[in-house]
């Protein structure tokens, strides 16, 4: 059923997990703005919303079933009539609409959340994905805590549902739980023991409660899975989801996985920087790909390697994912060869005692002044040199 058996579908959860987060609700056109940003960069799937949780989702899931005309809209409901009712209705204009249904499958959740017990959960999952294919031909089912649950039951669950339709088992890392070789397993084993696996995609949905979203949605993909449930600049409940950015790149820099996605990734940037305005959700200057420092180099000794040869501290092109370019950052930690680069880049040319003479000079600077900018240069320049240089 896969076209291409190496493509990673990237299924987008920006405006659904992402947008759950506390402080970071938007309007339907601002959810329109970034549901198109989606589609230019490539996305395969865009989750839109959870209908039935209000007003306002249910209204954004119509309107960017409008706006929106390549990627699948999908809508997730919980395992009921009257959620996925609502959830087909408001996909009635997506031109590839997908509802998004399923329940917990831990025995803490199957207990704790539905006081129920496995049988009843089991027949309840049948039961919603084949009502949710009266509606749609494309159902995904979600097992929800499946990080946690017991791997026959999980093996189980996941048979059932996709003998009943479902054309996706997302196997949702809810908690963040796994480590990355326990979730691979996961995957591995239903891979294995599923009979009709190859009839279905299998997704990762992992959270980072842990730090290893990536990581393990990575494992994920490295033991059969071929989709991924993400978000821009990893944002979602509690600690995040599977940041898109990290596993786009990793599949891009990593060859050797052999795998790809169809993200046109000089277009990360830019939707980084929306979803960060637009949310009001700062992005720290240290995350991977997006951050502010990303692509920044502040040590003499990486400076120096770099300046010799940027591949000594760049894995990533910065233009790869649309940055404008590495940068030099002058601090009190820098050497003579990146404030001879910057000097050099402003037009003062200087010979080896003039530039011990600066160098001496930018080092009292620096360890009185955070930053060392352009117009600092310039006036160290005149200070200490301009005798020298005339
Ligand atoms: O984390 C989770 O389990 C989810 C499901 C609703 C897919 O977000
Ligand atoms: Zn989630």
């Amino acid at each position: 059923m896969l076209h291409d058996p190496n493509k990673v579908h990237i299924f987008d959860t920006t405006l659904r997990d992402g947008e759950q987060v506390p402080g970071c609700q938007l309007s339907t056109p601002q959810k329109i703005e970034i549901a198109k940003s989606l589609e230019l960069l490539g996305v395969d799937v865009i989750e839109a919303g959870f209908p039935v949780s209000s007003p306002g989702d249910f209204n954004s899931v119509i309107e960017l079933s409008k706006a929106v005309n390549d990627p699948i809209i999908c809508a997730l409901t919980r395992a009921n009539k009257n959620d996925i009712d609502v959830a087909a209705d408001a996909l009635r204009y997506a031109k590839r609409p997908r509802i998004h249904t399923g329940i917990g499958s831990s025995d803490m959740h199957i207990k704790t959340k539905f006081n129920s017990t496995r049988e009843e959960i089991l027949e309840r999952a049948i039961e919603a994905v084949k009502y949710a294919k009266k509606y749609v031909e494309d159902v995904e089912f979600y097992a929800e805590d499946a990080g946690r649950a017991d791997i026959e039951y999980l093996a189980k669950m996941i048979e059932a549902v996709i003998a009943a339709g479902a054309t996706v088992v997302n196997i949702p890392d809810t908690n963040g739980y796994c480590l990355p070789d326990q979730y691979g397993s996961k995957i591995l084993y239903l891979k294995e023991n599923v009979k009709n696996i190859d009839k279905a995609i299998i997704s990762c949905h992992c959270h980072n409660d842990l730090g290893l979203a990536t990581a393990n949605s990575i494992a994920g993909l490295q033991n059969g899975a071929r989709q991924v449930e993400c978000t821009i600049n990893g944002i979602g409940e509690r600690a995040g989801n599977t940041s898109m950015e990290e596993v786009v790149m990793i599949l891009k820099t990593h060859k050797s996985l052999g795998l790809h996605t169809h993200i046109n990734t000089q277009g990360i940037y830019e939707i980084s920087h929306q979803v960060r305005n637009l949310m009001n959700m700062p992005v720290q200057p240290n995350k991977a790909i997006v951050g502010a420092n990303a692509f920044a180099h502040s040590s003499g000794i990486h400076q120096d390697g770099f300046l010799k040869n940027r591949e000594n501290y760049e894995i990533i092109k910065p233009t790869d994912v649309g940055f404008p370019d590495a940068t030099i950052v002058l601090t009190a930690r820098s050497g003579r060869h990146a404030l001879k680069h910057h000097l050099d880049r402003l037009g003062h040319t200087l010979d080896k005692e003039q530039l011990a003479i600066a160098y001496t000079a930018f080092l009292d600077l620096a360890d009185s002044k955070q930053g060392i900018n352009d117009d600092d240069l310039n006036q160290l320049v005149a200070l200490h040199l301009a005798t020298k240089l005339s």
